[in-house]
Order: C-alpha cells, then structure tokens, then sequence
C-alpha cells in the first residue's frame, strides 16, 4: 500500500473535500491513514486548535492524534501560494522539515493522505513547485478536477506536468459541483482519451462533510481498490 497525494486542477477545486472523503473511506475500511498538508495558507483559525482549516477538516476526517506541527509544518496566515507568502511575509518556506515531518507520519501509519496547496505547478520556492515535493516524496498522486467549462484544459495541462516530472498517477476524481458544464459521462470519456489516466469516479455536491455521507458516496462512487493499490 502506498501514500497518495492529492492535487487538483486550481486551489478550491475540492481537493480537500476528496481528502476527507478519502480518509473516512479507508478508515472504516480498517486502514490506519494519517493525513498531512505540508503546506497550508489562509486566515488562521483560532478555534479548534489547528491554524489551517483544511488541517482540521482533514484530522476530523482521519482521527488522528498527530500533532499539528507534523500534519501541518507550515502555514502561512495569508492565501497565497508559499512562494508568494515569502515575498510578502519574509518568511521563507522550508523544504526539507516538510520532508522530515512526511517521513516521520509514513512511520506512523500503514497509509498517508497528503494534500497539496493550490494546483501542480504552485511555487513554493523560486524553482521548487508542488511537483517537486511530490517527486520527492516518492509517492503516486491524484488529480481533482471539477466539471466547469475549462477543466479540460486544466486537466490535460496537470497530467502533462505529471508526465514531466515523472509523478505516477492512481487516477483522476471529478468533483460535479458546477451546474453549467460537462456531464461526468462525457468529461470522464473524453478525459480518459485525452491523458490516459483513469478516472476513479465522481463525487456530487455534499450536504455535509459528516463519516457518513463521505463513507456512503466514496464508497459507491470512487474506484477505492486503485487508491490502495
Ligand atoms: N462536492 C462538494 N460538495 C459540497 N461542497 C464542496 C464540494 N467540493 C467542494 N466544496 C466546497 O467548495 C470549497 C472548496 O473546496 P475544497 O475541498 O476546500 O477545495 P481545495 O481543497 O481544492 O481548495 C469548500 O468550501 C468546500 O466545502
Ligand atoms: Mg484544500
């Protein structure tokens, strides 16, 4: 069984939602996931104990205990990729804790689930993008992509950025949240011709981010067996 990360076609393409989705679904499958979000950026909660709200939802999501400086080793409280936030903020992201924290939770889990930031090619240095990170951590990934006139391009262009920096891919999900564009059927077959990677399936708008409508949709709608494969 192998990590997987999950990337997406642009930043609130529901990247996190799959995660979640994702964790609950292996969990009640008997499979001990940890969750990280190496990095993360955004207004910082001050509720639940965790800065990035995609982190809470995420650990929720999971269960997990770890803590938060090893889900979510940097977060920069502004939304803006990390690159960005440095020219700003004149905090510079750091790579290799990333890399520490990442390996540590691989010992801590069968299994990990790990969200980018943003899409592929967010730059999280002046020539270190989210593809870098993932290269190094030496695992597959997933690509989340929505059904919004556009998404083809979007895809085609994520799956090409892959193929280049030689990132394995388990397959793409398609979140059907816009109401105006592709149909699943016709964005699902014309996807698969185009890149050659499989489509896992679909997920519809969710009423709740509770165990058991992420359970109950995942479960029926995305092809589980190629994530833990
Ligand atoms: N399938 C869905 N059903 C309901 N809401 C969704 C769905 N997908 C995304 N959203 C909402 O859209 C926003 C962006 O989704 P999110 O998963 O946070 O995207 P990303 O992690 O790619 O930035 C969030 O408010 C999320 O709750
Ligand atoms: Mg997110």
């Amino acid at each position: 069984m192998k990590s997987v990360f999950v990337t997406g076609t642009d930043t609130d393409v529901g990247k996190t939602c799959v995660a979640a989705g994702l964790a609950v679904t292996l969990r009640k499958s008997g499979v001990d996931v940890g969750v990280m979000k190496p990095f993360a950026a955004g207004s910082a909660q001050s509720q639940t104990g965790f800065q990035s709200k995609d982190v809470e939802i995420l650990r929720r999501a999971s269960q997990i205990t770890d803590p938060e400086s090893l889900i979510n080793p940097q977060f920069f409280p502004v939304p803006s990729s990390p690159y960005t936030a440095w020219k700003n903020l004149k905090t510079k992201p750091k790579v290799n804790p990333v890399l520490s924290a990442f390996e540590e939770l691989s010992k801590l889990h069968s299994m990990l689930l790990v969200e980018g930031i943003g899409g592929i090619m967010t730059p999280i240095l002046r020539n270190y993008f989210v593809t870098d990170l993932i290269r190094e951590m030496k695992i597959p990934a997933v690509i989340v992509t929505r059904t919004r006139i556009g998404t083809v391009n979007h895809t085609v262009m994520t799956v090409q950025m892959c193929k280049k920096y030689k990132i394995p891919l388990r397959g793409i999900i398609i979140n059907d949240i816009d109401s105006h564009g592709y149909t699943v059927k016709e964005l699902s077959r014309d996807l698969k011709n185009l890149t050659g990677v499989p489509v896992l399936g679909s997920i519809p708008f969710l009423r709740d981010m509770g165990d058991s409508t992420l359970y109950g949709i995942f479960k029926k709608n995305i092809n589980m067996k190629q994530i833990l494969r």
